[in-house]
């Protein structure tokens, strides 16, 4: 038997466990977690506003992946040739490590990547195949809400008042650090919208914790495989399928070249698609899950500007948040003319 490091994470080590029997790949993938250094549990990084706090130490975030592993294993290891599973092994409790199956295949993110229009691939790239993975990522998520235990989780964001409160940090916050011409009026009137649209008390669900097409595969046969659960908090129920919306929009290839390397019409035709494949299985308002996306990419705005550092590393990053800002004050918009031409429809 022979280890090889295959990723490192400030949180965790991934190893690949080869079997000497002749096979390029490893056989089981064993992720070893770590605290942040010097990690007390408590908040990290400065001060803004976030919709979690507080890092769990790895002991507990060991054992709520294992968890969630199983829990994806018993809801979607069965005959449904559309997905597959990361079949957990092993838990090694005083190590932190989970041992799971290895998995070969690209993640829905590299996908992603090699259809940029700034990827060499993209022009030999003859497939437009994603649609139907994207379809596949909405109709996961919807299954996962229904049939994943609630047991005594914490709830996160339950009330109305809740995500006006957060829409308002956001403001101040990005207020403070961009100047009001940066921000322009987006997260007042995202509150606004939000204080007149939410119902009072929000349908929730359990979380997956990190639902972005880094943590699916989707295999050659196109089953998708979601991985990296933290089922940790009950949220809204509109919140996992935001982040993954928000995810397709804000890869960093296109913040960084304010929107060049995906075309308004891809990324739309994949966006509805999630929607279609949530929307398969229940109704949906879509005001409601628009506010929510708003929120997160106000997050995601309040995460960039927070992380410079001094000096001249910092001035750079400065320089790129900056530049970064107009684009996401442009989607930022976009998604309030949707929740405002949307809820006219509706109402
Ligand atoms: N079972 C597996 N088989 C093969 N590769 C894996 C497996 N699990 C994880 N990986 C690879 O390791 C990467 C990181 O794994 P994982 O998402 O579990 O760690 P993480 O620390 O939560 O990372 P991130 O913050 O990027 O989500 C994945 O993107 C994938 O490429
Ligand atoms: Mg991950």
């Amino acid at each position: 038997m022979r280890l090889q490091r295959l990723v490192q994470r400030p949180r965790a080590v991934l190893y690949g466990v080869y079997l000497d029997d002749g096979s390029q790949l490893p056989r089981v993938l064993a992720k070893v977690r770590r605290g942040w250094p010097g990690d007390d549990g408590a908040e990290r990084g400065g001060t803004r506003p976030r919709l979690a706090s507080g890092s769990l130490p790895p002991s507990e975030s060991t054992a709520l992946e294992y968890a969630g592993l199983r829990a994806i294993e018993t809801m979607f290891g069965g005959a449904d040739p559309g997905f597959s599973v990361v079949r957990p092994l092993h838990h090694l409790v005083h190590e932190d490590t989970i041992l799971m199956e290895y998995v070969d295949a690209p993640t829905l993110r590299d996908r992603l990547l090699a259809e940029s229009r700034l990827s060499p691939q993209h022009v030999l790239s003859r497939h437009r195949s994603t649609e139907e993975a994207w379809w596949k990522a909405g109709a996961w998520l919807h299954r996962f809400q229904r049939e994943m235990p609630r047991q005594e989780l914490p709830a996160r964001q339950p009330t109305r008042h809740d995500v006006v409160h957060q829409f308002l940090a956001y403001d101040e916050f990005l207020t403070t650090r961009l100047g009001r011409r940066a921000l322009g009026d987006v997260a007042r009137r995202g509150a606004a919208l939000a204080e007149q649209l939410l119902p009072e008390r929000l349908p929730s669900a359990v979380g997956h914790g990190d639902y972005a097409p880094r943590n699916m595969f989707l295999d050659r046969a196109g089953r998708l495989t979601v991985f990296d659960p933290m089922p940790r908090w009950v949220v809204p129920r509109h919140e996992d399928l935001s982040r993954l919306l928000v995810a397709i929009r804000l890869l960093g290839a296109q913040l960084h070249t304010r929107g060049a390397a995906y075309s308004r019409g891809g990324l739309d035709r994949r966006e509805r698609a999630v929607i279609e494949g949530y929307r398969a299985e229940d109704r949906l308002w879509l005001p409601e899950l628009r506010c929510h996306q708003l929120l997160i990419t106000l997050d995601k705005w309040s995460a960039a500007v927070d992380s410079a550092p001094a000096g001249w590393r910092g001035r750079l990053r400065a320089a790129s948040v900056e530049w970064a800002s107009g684009f996401l004050r442009r989607e930022s918009r976009r998604l309030l003319e949707l929740i405002e031409s949307d809820s006219a429809r509706t109402t």
